[in-house]
């Protein structure tokens, strides 16, 4: 029988000297979260949690009821434990402060508890992302500036895929392993080792009903994309939308290929979609460790230093010559 995800992290951990056990205790949590959220999900109409819950939140988008209860989740699952100083969520306002009636302890986390929720009610992958920091030394009641941590700070990142199998996919900066929950058993096992993004690829995922408002080199990379051997590419494109980040990011790491949500004009006050602290990193992180690139077109998203929570970035990731080239076109290569 294949590892299961705790006996794999623990192991990991075995190679760290300094390593205390706290790490893998709030993985395990996180991992508790995302059996519960797979549950909800799966249970779907049965339990009556779809469907919108007639709120919005801190940007401005409707809330599905599936969006605040995995919310809570989350939350109960990581908040009593005492290896959290605090946690951000896209769907709070505000940072999260561990309650004082439990311990502190020394990680801050960023999640997406429902990525691509616009699908839940379809019956299509949706998914879990999250992002480990370090709480800064000395700092015992975090404020919104104490998660202001580039990418390259993370300690871990991952997602959880709720598909047709619910997988973890994760990464301590040692590679990329993916893990398939077995329902009978309860518990995920090492399924997908050393997971890598093939460097070349003829396979390209952007909203297309966008492609007004963008830039000149997205506008160029895409017409050659479909073009393909008819215009200047040497291979025939094909294209894939699913609207959940975490499943076309499972793709790629899959079979290869290149996710675009660039940089728009249809709303100015915003740099793009995605939100960097809950989204843009923690998939850069697990998209480079699996020898993948990340970028806006314009830097590397791991290299942005945030300015705010709920911030925003252009996201072009996947398969590192196509990513490259869309770089070079941001250059005007
Ligand atoms: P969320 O459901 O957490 O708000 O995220 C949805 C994101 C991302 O998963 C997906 O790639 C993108 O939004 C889809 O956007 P469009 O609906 O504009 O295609
Ligand atoms: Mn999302
Ligand atoms: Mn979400």
């Amino acid at each position: 029988m294949s590892k299961s995800l705790l006996q794999f992290i623990i192991e990991e951990q075995r190679s760290i000297p300094e390593a205390t056990g706290d790490f893998t205790g709030l993985l395990n949590d996180i991992v508790s979260a995302c059996k519960q959220i797979a549950h909800d999900v799966n249970k779907g109409a049965l339990i009556g949690v779809l469907g919108s819950a007639g709120s919005e939140n801190v940007q401005g988008e409707t809330q599905k009821k599936l969006d605040v209860i995995t919310n809570e989740v989350f939350i109960k699952a990581n908040e009593w434990s005492g290896h959290l100083a605090a946690m951000a969520s896209e769907e709070m306002d505000d940072i999260y402060p561990i309650p004082s009636r439990y311990p502190k302890g020394k990680y801050l986390v960023t999640f997406d508890p429902l990525d691509g929720s616009s699908n839940i009610d379809v019956n299509i992958s949706v998914g879990t992302i999250f992002s480990i920091l370090r709480c800064p030394e000395e700092v015992t009641d975090p404020a919104a500036a104490d998660f202001m941590q580039p990418g390259t700070k993370q300690v871990c990142a991952g997602y959880a895929l709720y598909g047709p199998a619910t997988m973890i996919v994760l990464t301590t900066g040692n590679g990329v392993n993916g893990f398939t929950l077995d329902r009978d058993v309860g518990d995920f096992f090492l399924t997908h080792p050393n997971m890598t993004i093939p460097a070349d690829t003829s396979e390209f995922a952007i909203n297309m009903s966008n492609q007004r408002f963008w830039e000149e080199p997205v506008q160029r990379y895409v017409e050659e994309c479909i073009k393909g051997k008819d215009g200047g590419r040497e291979k025939n494109f094909n294209m894939r939308w699913v609207a959940s980040m975490v499943a076309e990011v499972h793709r790629i790491l899959t079979r290869g290929g290149i996710f675009m949500y660039p940089k728009d004009t249809k709303d100015p006050s915003k740099a793009g979609k995605l939100r960097l602290m809950y989204e843009a990193n923690p998939m850069s992180f697990i998209v480079e460790q699996a020898g993948g690139m990340s970028s806006t077109g314009r830097e590397r998203i791991m290299e942005i230093q945030p300015s705010g929570l709920h911030q925003r970035v252009p996201v072009i990731l996947g398969s590192k010559n196509e990513v490259e080239r869309v770089v070079s076109y941001h250059k005007g290569l």
